[in-house]
């Protein structure tokens, strides 16, 4: 994309993997080291190479009598995931490098998602500071932990993108924008792969799911998906296909179905797509059991599922055990070849290699890192200015925030104590007992300046089975329904501004927990509406993996500030934003609906012949709904600040872009307010007639500036025909000379708009 922004701008300069440009002299050793290795392994060997099972219990106890342990000595695995510790990952490593006939090292992969001892907020959090350089610290420090604690390979970044909020997955990703997504794919495999996975401290990254997971039918985990290949290349790949051009090593297919097959065996997705169209040279993994799963699906029992999925591209299994316990078979009824397992095991054994992994198996392994290198003081400072620039305030009534460190302030709600809930899901690498709570977090920086009360409020639901699977491993303590909110209207009573800390538990979002009602939990939607009703301002500090339908909250809550689950410095950085140490400048990804029945909800859609033009409740024979408007609640790229932009006229530097050439469109924004702030100023296209219909609106770049009180700056953005491509009927990427209309605003529905003419 042309459109320049200057936060990239700062990114050039950093070498990034790449496995066809990593240049021939290397690569030949590499080739010359894995045919002479793989010239001595028997088939069972080469198979063993492709089988990667969970650690599963290995999380604790001794590692060197169990199964793993077994499966390594006999050279029935390629490596594993999901066992802590470097001193067991050590023990490990050792069985594989000294006590098997061909000492292959293993490959140590994990679920490295927001941080490992550190924890940043989730990716739907930190996709909403718009912040590709912060994305990749964040993955960055992610890299330097859990390479401390022998992990070399993370199933990161999730960049599937989203456009329901029931599913719980949406949490895992950065939102709906494939612009936006595609750039902080890119942020994400930096950071974690580093200056070419040559240190000690650069992992291999996974982007995953390929593909389209996250456009599952009715929001619902694992379901199908059914999408036309149109839509697919013009609005869902774009992420994928960044994060093999910023070099990632691995990719991890997805556990749905794709044109009726499932992706994990989908030759088309992830031999010509992948492959053959985009040049992705490295490993690719399934996803758990996935193999397994397409029994399940319908489609093929293990034997053949194994067979199908080899030759569709796969080269690892993670869990079915399917390649390794079956393909010899099939290899002896020609169902496959020997070329076919090769290069499946050339791929693993060339990961291995990229990793160092054969020239020092225990390059991960150094027990003395671990002792110094988590959770240190300046990995916990940069979570928690990260976390703080994810947060989005979403209403603030009369400047009721940044509240004065002054008076009683009363932290009500299950969320305000909840030690184990700030982190969010895909946390487990974690040790919660060492972070702060928010009310710690609130009480530490209010010091002796304000006094502050504290009451839990509610369950998170009245139901306790409910809650029960809300919860999942991170349970919370219950009480008494009636005597919880008893004591939180004795608490209230005393105070002078009342903070609710209510929302999603952590679980609440992630893998598997797909819901159908989006709103506060019932529990808590009570519990805040009579801290509403005691008339005394109050705060909504919400807590949630995704978005969540808030009109009543909207309607009579004076401020709103969507903390998502900021991490393991939460606390602290809440306190910051709260009274007003740091200005909020999250901005949404994810459009956050009025209703369910709206859903999938997206600002990026494409027009209908009746669109609705004054979105009214119900206007007969348009395209709309009898009951609820087309509007969303918030739209994609809102976000409110403690201080005022304005934004002065849009300009064009002419009212054609000519063919080969640049046009310009700029803004001046001003800091009109009382505080200085960042504000993201944000660039939108549409085409306005095309072979295909093209969206309404599509982001095309934006700028994160930075304006003292009473500044203002120019921001300019370069369109060039690059910006106007899209895939055709034909799937060919062009543009159409014609008309076009470019938006500039705030957010993606408060925007300026003025058309020119493409040559
Ligand atoms: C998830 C993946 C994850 C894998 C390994 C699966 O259930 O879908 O995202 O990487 O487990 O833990």
């Amino acid at each position: 994309m042309k459109i320049r922004n200057l936060v990239l701008g700062a990114l050039c300069g950093i070498t990034f993997f790449s496995c066809s440009a990593s240049g021939g002299g290397k690569d030949a050793e590499m080739d010359r080291f894995i045919t002479d290795l793989m010239g001595k392994m028997t088939i069972r060997e080469k198979l063993g190479q492709l089988n990667l099972p969970s650690g599963g219990d290995l999380v604790t106890g001794s590692v060197m009598n169990t199964e793993l342990g077994d499966m390594i000595r006999k050279e029935e695995i390629g490596g594993f995931f999901n066992v802590k510790g470097v001193k067991k990952i050590y023990d490990l490593q050792r069985l594989a490098v000294e006590e098997t006939r061909l000492k292959i090292p293993l490959i140590v992969g994990a679920d490295v998602i927001h941080g490992y001892e550190t924890i940043f907020p989730i990716p739907l959090a930190l996709s909403c500071s718009w912040d590709t350089l912060a994305v990749q610290q964040m993955a960055r420090i992610s890299a330097i932990e859990a390479s401390a604690d022998g992990i070399c390979w993370t199933f990161s970044p999730m960049v599937d993108i989203c456009r329901d909020a029931r599913w719980g997955r949406i949490a895992e990703g950065s939102g709906e924008d494939p612009y936006l997504g595609s750039l902080l794919a890119k942020a994400y495999v930096r950071g974690y792969q580093g200056n070419n996975m040559q240190g000690r401290d650069e992992i291999l990254s996974c982007v995953k799911h390929f593909a389209l997971y996250g456009a599952s039918e009715a929001g619902k985990d694992y379901n199908t998906v059914d999408m036309s290949h149109l839509r697919m290349y013009n609005e869902y790949f774009a992420p994928y296909r960044a994060a093999v051009e910023a070099g990632v090593g691995s990719v991890m297919s997805s556990f749905n179905i794709v044109d009726g097959i499932p992706a994990t065996a989908n030759k088309w997705l992830l031999t010509d797509v992948l492959r053959d169209e985009w040049g992705f040279q490295g490993l690719l993994v399934t996803d758990y059991n996935s193999i397994a799963e397409m029994a399940v699906h319908g489609v093929a029992p293990l034997e053949e599922a194994s067979v199908r999925a080899l030759q569709a591209g796969t080269d690892m299994d993670m869990v079915s055990c399917g390649f390794l316990n079956t393909l010899e078979e099939s290899l002896k009824e020609g169902k496959v070849t020997e070329a076919q397992i090769n290069t499946a095991c050339r791929r693993v054994l060339e990961a291995k290699y990229k990793l160092g992994l054969f020239a020092d198996p225990y390059k991960y392994c150094d027990t003395l890192r671990v002792e110094k290198e988590l959770y240190t003081a300046d990995h916990r400072a940069a979570a928690r200015e990260i976390a703080a620039k994810t947060f989005v305030l979403l209403k603030n009534e009369k400047n009721l925030l940044p509240l004065e460190e002054k008076g009683k302030i009363a932290l009500i709600g299950p969320m305000a104590d909840a030690r184990n809930n700030m982190c969010g899901m895909w946390s487990m690498t974690c040790t919660p007992s060492g972070h702060g709570t928010l009310l710690e977090g609130i009480r530490s920086a209010a010091g002796d300046k304000a006094e502050i009360l504290y009451a839990k409020g509610s369950n998170v639901y009245y139901d306790e089975e409910m809650e029960k699977g809300a919860v999942g491993i991170r349970p919370l303590e219950r009480g008494n329904d009636r005597q919880l909110l008893a004591e939180a209207l004795r608490t209230a009573a005393r105070a002078d501004v009342i903070v609710a800390a209510v929302g999603e538990c952590a679980e609440m979002s992630g893998e598997s927990p797909s819901r159908t009602n989006l709103e506060i939990p019932d529990a808590q939607q009570d519990l805040l509406k009579a801290l509403v009703k005691t008339g005394k301002p109050v705060v909504l500090l919400l807590f949630t993996g995704r978005p969540l339908v808030l009109n009543w909250e909207n309607e009579h809550v004076p401020a709103i500030l969507n903390v998502w689950f900021g991490g393991s410095e939460t606390g602290d950085a809440v306190a910051d934003v709260l009274f007003g140490k740091v200005v909020p400048s999250g901005k949404l990804t994810t459009t956050f609906p009025r209703s369910v029945g709206q859903l999938p909800l997206f600002y990026n859609h494409l027009n209908t012949g009746r669109p609705d033009p004054d979105n009214r409740v119900f206007n007969r024979y348009a395209s709309n709904y009898l009951d609820e408007s087309n509007e969303p609640l918030y739209p994609f790229g809102y976000g409110l600040s403690y201080t005022d932009f304005v934004y002065g006229d849009l300009q064009l530097s002419s009212e054609t872009l000519p063919k080969n050439g640049t046009l310009t469109a700029s803004v001046t924004v001003t800091n009109r307010g009382d505080c200085d702030g960042y504000e993201t100023v944000q660039i939108y296209l549409r085409d306005i007639y095309a072979e295909v219909a093209r969206p309404v609106k599509e982001l095309k770049g934006f700028e994160r500036i930075f304006l003292k009180k009473g500044e203002s700056r120019e921001v300019k953005f370069v369109i060039t025909e690059d910006d106007l491509k899209f895939y055709n009927s034909g799937l060919q990427y062009i543009y159409e000379p014609g008309e076009f209309d470019v938006m500039i605003g705030t957010n993606s529905r408060d925007v300026q708009t003025k058309r020119f003419s493409a040559e």
